[in-house]
């Protein structure tokens, strides 16, 4: 049996917390894993920035990328390793670079989804490019943007088409606010889009690879406070179509690790936001939600080096549209095209490959979300993100909920060590 080794990149920017749990971890696994003749380890390394050959090879299996969609140099490279060098990438930096919010949004809309009524509009100002005034001149029409506003109906909120991080974001309850908004967005194209109002829940799921995780979403209360630590906020039917929206959009746009942001409103769950292939992953957001994004990430990288799995380069949108034109009722096509995702995804093949490979992954994981080193970490994120005088009240607030998650998920530890003891 050969020794073979799997590398995984981390292709990081501001990213402190996620990484040193995700790397501890990782070398307290100490993988050996029997794989096809092979026994394969899996080495963790950070991926630094430097001048680069178009022909050199690629060091790694998979790369875990959260610079792509800011950081154009790596971009590239990453780009170039997956055309030469067949190199496994979260997410496809392509898609990541063209697919907008507004893209998102027609192409969801097209497989039936309940995204609320959406408008384009040029914007107020512009680039004075030497072309602009013949085009303006000619093709620019004037417009009645209260028209556009009744159609719809208030409230309405103002965005940019290609948002994130709530850039530019304000909600309008009237004419009046509309054209001062509007006046104030300056070169930014803008959507307006029906308000999902009054809502009664507010949800994300979280999309890693096959795995799914659903929180409920305080979007008023301070970053600390938006994911909440609620449980059984939804049925189990309502878990199974978010689930099912969020492989959906994943699989289609070739997006492995995303977030989508629904409104309940009534019996119907409206994806507003789901452009999102960077997600928050600092605990300092995400706090007792953490250990299973860190958790998460772990078994999806390790299963994507370790198999080989091959990057889907293009995107291949045609079976999606053709579940999309049967006659049937919107949940069942849904199931269909989460089915697709869920084939893409190899989600079979990767709960057998966790349960087989990864078994103590769980109690691992639980042991050092209880250390001093997982409270450094917290605490080394925090020291980046607070002022000096808040840096012990928020760590100890973090940690605290790290460990409910420690008490809410320590008979689930201790019964995988178990059956991880039996099997030896
Ligand atoms: N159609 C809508 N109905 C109700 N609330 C909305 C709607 N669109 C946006 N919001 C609110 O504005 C916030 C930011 O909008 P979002 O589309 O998520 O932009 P970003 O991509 O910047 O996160 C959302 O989290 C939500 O609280
Ligand atoms: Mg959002």
């Amino acid at each position: 049996m050969a020794t073979v080794t799997r590398r995984i990149g981390l292709s990081l920017g501001a990213d402190i917390c996620w990484p040193l749990c995700y790397e501890q971890i990782m070398k307290q696994l100490d993988l050996a894993i029997d794989w096809q003749g092979d026994r394969v380890g899996v080495e963790v390394e950070r991926v630094s920035i430097e001048p680069y050959d178009l022909r050199q090879p690629c060091r790694y299996d998979v790369v875990l990328d959260r610079l792509t969609h800011w950081y154009h140099t790596s971009r590239e490279w990453i780009k170039k390793a997956i055309l030469m060098d067949g190199l496994y990438v979260l997410n496809n930096p392509w898609s990541v670079q063209s697919m907008e919010k507004q893209t998102t949004y027609c192409a969801m809309m097209q497989l039936g989804m309940p995204i609320p009524e959406t408008w384009m509009l040029p914007p107020k100002s512009y680039e004075p490019l030497p072309d602009l005034q013949p085009t303006l001149r000619s093709y620019a029409r004037l417009f009645d943007l209260g028209a556009v506003g009744k159609k719809l109906g208030y409230p309405i909120f103002m965005k940019p088409y290609d948002g994130g991080g709530w850039k530019g974001v304000s909600r309008v309850d009237n004419e009046a606010q509309l054209r001062q908004r509007y006046d104030e967005s300056g070169k930014l194209v803008m959507h307006l889009q029906k308000a999902v109002h009054p809502f009664d829940s507010f949800v994300r799921c979280i999309g890693l690879g096959p795995q799914t995780h659903l929180v409920r979403y305080e979007a008023g209360a301070a970053l600390h406070d938006r994911y909440t630590m609620d449980r059984d906020f939804v049925s189990p039917d309502e878990a199974a179509l978010l689930r099912d929206t969020t492989l959906t959009i994943n699989a289609f746009f070739g997006w492995d690790f995303n977030s989508c942001e629904a409104l309940r409103q009534g019996e119907v769950w409206h994806p507003i936001d789901f452009a999102n292939p960077c997600p928050d992953s600092q605990v300092t957001s995400l706090h007792y939600h953490f250990p299973w994004l860190v958790k998460a990430n772990i078994r999806w990288s390790v299963f994507c080096a370790v198999t080989k799995r091959p990057m889907r380069r293009t995107l291949d949108w045609e079976p999606f549209y053709a579940i999309a034109r049967r006659d049937v009722p919107y949940r069942e096509r849904l199931r269909a095209y989460a089915a697709i995702a869920e084939e893409r995804f190899e989600a079979a093949r990767f709960d057998e490959f966790c349960a087989r490979h990864l078994p103590h992954l769980d109690e691992v994981a639980w042991e050092f979300f209880g250390t001093q080193a997982a409270k450094d970490a917290v605490r080394a994120k925090v020291t980046a993100l607070f002022p000096a005088h808040e840096v012990e009240a928020f760590t100890e607030l973090f940690w605290k909920r790290v460990q409910a998650w420690r008490a809410d998920n320590a008979a689930g530890a201790a019964a995988t060590a178990a059956t991880t003891r039996e099997s030896q």
